[in-house]
């Protein structure tokens, strides 16, 4: 099969978007009693954290005639849409209709659920019927209480773009000069590629940075493991050596993005300490700056979805993971933020 007839094949089907779970909270950022509108695929929903711990999440829609359910009122029990002022239940019932209070309540009137679950510190929502899995971040779990949380940062990117970024490592001298690289330390060395059971793995990257290790005196090689095992979500581990610190001076991140619509994205990114002693608050700080100089470029980048088919840009060797991404993209059924949507 030629290139263009396998990319055609992708093409064909529903969009695998709508199955994969994406972020749309911070939990620290929703209490009890609160209500939560955001935008994710084009559409709007509501997350409603019940008085009684309860968490769902509806299209923000009103069954009667469409209003806004999240420009009412919310009292830890029931939603009052601001129209008409009926009143649904956390389990999405309408329990009154102060227009009919006496009459009997059809079943139908009802608000429209999605899936939600809570993990790495996030509500995370799936819209589609046949849920796929959350990405592995597996620091998480080996780092109990070590995780800080930084987001959702707009970004007018589409999802696949902000991924790959985040999977480059040649632009750091550049865009993060003096921070994560350096002129004239640019060369990328040549990093392995691989496909482990459906997650996308590269190792051995390298790169030269002017502070590699927590008490680092001159410059030096960091190495970088990178896993991508979701299609809008990237992990990378900073592979400890005695010279940048050991074991302890480890790390992870995970940068997630959950798209508004195809070329806007709320970001974030979680990092995980090895040290429980670590001053986390330091690594939010730099992580912050990092992303600050990122969005300029990111947002900058035409066409805005990320191109898939290989002839539409120009690449080098050390795009390996780039290319590998846009190619398990395709594979995985995504179109959405890419040019297969054109
Ligand atoms: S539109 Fe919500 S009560 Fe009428
Ligand atoms: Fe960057």
């Amino acid at each position: 099969m030629s290139a263009t007839e396998e990319l055609t094949v992708h093409q064909v089907g529903p969009d695998q978007i709508i199955n994969e779970w994406f972020p749309v909270a911070t939990c620290a950022d929703v209490a009890p009693g609160a209500m939560y509108s955001f935008r994710l695929i084009d559409r709007r929903y509501v997350l409603l954290h019940g008085a009684d711990g309860m968490v769902s999440v509806f299209e923000d829609i009103c069954p009667h005639r469409g209003a806004q359910l999240s420009l009412g009122t919310f009292d830890g029990a029931r939603v009052q849409c601001p129209y008409h002022g009926w009143e649904f239940a956390t389990s999405g019932d309408c329990e009154f209709r102060p227009a009919h209070p006496s009459m009997p309540i059809p079943e139908a009137c009802r608000l429209t659920s999605v899936r939600v679950q809570r993990a790495y510190d996030l509500y995370w929502v799936c819209v589609g019927p046949e849920p796929r899995n959350l990405p592995t971040y597996e620091a998480f779990g080996e780092h109990p209480g070590l995780t800080v949380v930084l987001g959702p940062k707009p970004l007018g990117a589409c999802g696949p773009r902000i991924i790959e970024n985040f999977l480059d490592v040649a632009h750091f001298p550049y865009v993060h000069a003096n921070y994560l690289g350096q002129v004239p330390h640019t060369e990328v060395k040549d990093y392995d590629v691989a496909n482990v059971d459906g997650e996308l793995h590269a190792t051995n990257v390298v790169a030269w940075q002017p502070k590699p290790g927590p008490t680092a005196v001159e410059g030096g090689d960091v190495a970088y493991v990178y896993g991508v095992s979701h299609p809008y979500a990237a992990i990378l581990t900073k592979v400890p050596t005695e010279a940048n610190g050991g074991e302890l001076a480890g790390f992870s991140l995970m940068l997630v993005a959950s798209p508004e619509d195809e070329t806007h994205c709320r970001v974030w990114m979680l990092t995980t300490i090895n040290d429980p002693e670590g001053d986390l608050q330091s690594f939010l700080d730099f992580n912050t700056l990092i992303f600050g100089q990122d969005v300029d470029i990111v947002e900058s980048q035409l066409p805005k979805r990320l191109p898939i088919d290989p002839r539409l840009e120009m690449h080098q060797r050390a795009d390996r993971m780039s290319l590998a991404y846009r190619r398990w993209l395709a594979d995985r059924g995504i179109r959405y933020g890419t040019t297969l949507n054109d």
